[in-house]
Parts: structure tokens; C-alpha cells; sequence
């Protein structure tokens, strides 16, 4: 009685929920929340980012999200970006907050940037993996994913997948699956590490710097006064949800393998110096 009660309510729930695709403007998506005016968001579909030597800038999401397939356009700093980064990525609040992580490294002209990734779970990360790109990131904008549900994290880049972070709760690793998420970016200097370990620093002669984002798009269970509602349209009325259970086809994960064996630059699964007495345990499910 009880489960057949909780899955009209169920069915309920997602049916009332039941939203295509949102193609949205930024200023009804997101809030501008430091950098004193260096933040921007012009004619509501192009937001930018600047950095100069006396503040960076950042926005985050008004909704908070718990699972999600999330697309947005980013043209990162060019010309000398050195020891500037742009974050982008999900984070939940408290200690024991999880977080998905892309941060854009920057480098002198010509060089490459660094993209680095990692997930945290219950407030541990210590899980980077790091890409050269197959293209001048700075030169056009390109589409930046992240597809989080509750079976896995993998983000990609203009679809082609770079990473997976397989739900390895079975193993006993935590997996974001409780705390609703924002979406957050920010251009910050960080020339203490960024570039080259931090020997290259920013050049505050080129300020200021300046990241734009585009083509915010995105479906999701957005999370509200203790509730979830989820887009894509229920399965029960004929729609399609699938994000929520979407997996990596065959294609997906041969693009995966071509962009982690030419472009990774960076595994802490295989990085047996930092981990002497062995890898942590979800890297057995790479
Ligand atoms: C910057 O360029 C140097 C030289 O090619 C390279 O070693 C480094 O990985 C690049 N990226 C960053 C963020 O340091």
C-alpha cells in the first residue's frame, strides 16, 4: 500500500515537473555575486568575466540543482591569460559539500592551456585529472558539459566525453547524490600555482582579462523549498527523461578513450608517488 502510494506521488511529482529543455537568458538564471561591476551580463544571452589587479569576478545560479545535464558556451582569456583561472563548476555548501570541477588555466600566448578537473565528494576531492584541449580555447566559443546523475559525473567537451566518474558507492566512495548544487564561475588570479606551478605569473600590464560565457542550456531537477522537480518529460506520459539515466553508447566512450589517451596530461589514478600504499578505490571502475 505504502509504495504503491509513494509511486502515484511519485509519478505525481515528475508529471507536474514535466518542462523541455530551457534555453535561458542569464539574467533570469543567475546572479552576479562579487567583482564590483566586472561581472556582465549584456542583452541577457552573453555574460562576462574580468580580472584586474585589484579584483576578479564571479556569478552563481539562483536555483540549486540536484542532478542535472548542464551545457554552457565559454570563449576563455586570450592572448597572455598566465596566471589567471576560470572556474567553472557545481558546488553544494557546508563542510561536507560535494563539487564538480572544470578550472581553465592560463598560459602565455601560444601555450596551452591547462584543463583541470576533479569531483569532490563529502567534502574530499583529491581526484584531478588534467587536459591539454585539441583547440585554441580562446580563439571561438566551445561547449563545456556536465552530466550528473545518480549513476555517474562526466564531463565533456563540445560532446566528445573527457572524463567519467562512475557512482562507486558499492565500494564504499561517497557520490554526490543528497546536496543540491549552484552553479558557480569565477576569473581569479592564482599565479601562486596556475601557470607552470606558478613560475609564470600574471601579467597585470594586459589587464584586464576577460572570460564570456553563451548558450546556457540545461536539463535538470532544480530543488525548492525541500523539492525536486525534474525537466525532460516523464516516462509515464509518453516523454523522455533520459538524462537521468544516460550512459556512455559505444561512440561516447571511444571518444573517451581518444581524449584521455592524447590529451590527459594529469591522472591521479595513476599517479603512484602520491598514493604509495595504493589508488584510492574507485579508480578500479576507470
Ligand atoms: C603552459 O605552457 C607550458 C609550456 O608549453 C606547459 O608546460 C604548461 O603545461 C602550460 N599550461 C599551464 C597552465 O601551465
Amino acid at each position: 500500500m505504502a509504495s504503491y502510494i509513494s509511486r502515484i506521488l511519485f509519478v505525481a511529482l515528475i508529471s507536474l515537473a514535466a518542462t523541455s529543455l530551457v534555453f535561458a537568458d542569464f539574467n533570469n538564471e543567475f546572479d552576479i555575486t562579487w567583482g564590483d561591476g566586472r561581472g556582465k551580463v549584456i542583452n541577457g544571452d552573453l555574460l562576462t568575466l574580468s580580472l584586474d589587479k585589484a579584483s576578479g569576478s564571479g556569478f552563481e545560479s539562483r536555483n540549486e540543482y540536484l542532478f542535472g545535464k548542464i551545457d554552457m558556451q565559454l570563449k576563455l582569456v586570450p592572448g597572455n591569460s598566465a596566471g589567471t583561472v576560470t572556474a567553472y563548476y557545481l558546488s553544494s555548501k557546508g563542510s561536507n559539500w560535494d563539487e564538480i570541477d572544470f578550472e581553465f588555466l592560463g598560459n602565455l600566448s601560444g601555450d596551452p592551456y591547462i584543463l583541470h578537473t576533479n569531483v569532490f565528494s563529502q567534502g574530499k576531492g583529491n581526484r584531478e585529472q588534467q587536459f591539454y584541449l585539441w583547440f585554441d580555447p580562446t580563439a571561438d566559443f566551445h561547449t563545456y558539459s556536465i552530466l550528473w546523475n545518480p549513476q555517474r559525473i562526466v564531463f565533456s567537451v563540445d560532446g566528445t566525453p573527457i572524463r567519467e566518474f562512475k557512482n562507486a558507492e558499492s565500494i564504499g566512495v561517497p557520490f554526490p547524490k543528497a546536496q543540491p548544487m549552484r552553479i558557480h564561475s569565477s576569473l581569479w588570479n592564482a599565479d601562486d600555482w596556475a601557470t607552470r606551478g606558478g613560475l609564470v605569473k600574471t601579467d597585470w600590464s594586459q589587464a584586464p582579462f576577460t572570460a564570456s560565457y553563451r548558450n546556457f542550456k540545461l536539463d535538470a531537477c532544480v530543488v525548492a523549498s525541500g523539492k525536486s522537480s525534474c525537466s525532460g518529460t516523464a516516462a509515464s506520459s509518453g516523454g523522455n527523461q533520459s538524462w537521468l539515466s544516460e550512459e556512455l553508447d559505444i561512440t561516447k566512450q571511444e571518444r573517451l578513450r581518444w581524449a584521455q589517451k592524447n590529451y590527459m596530461i594529469y591522472n591521479y589514478c595513476s599517479d603512484s608517488k602520491r598514493f604509495p600504499q595504493g589508488f584510492p578505490p574507485e579508480c578500479q571502475m576507470a
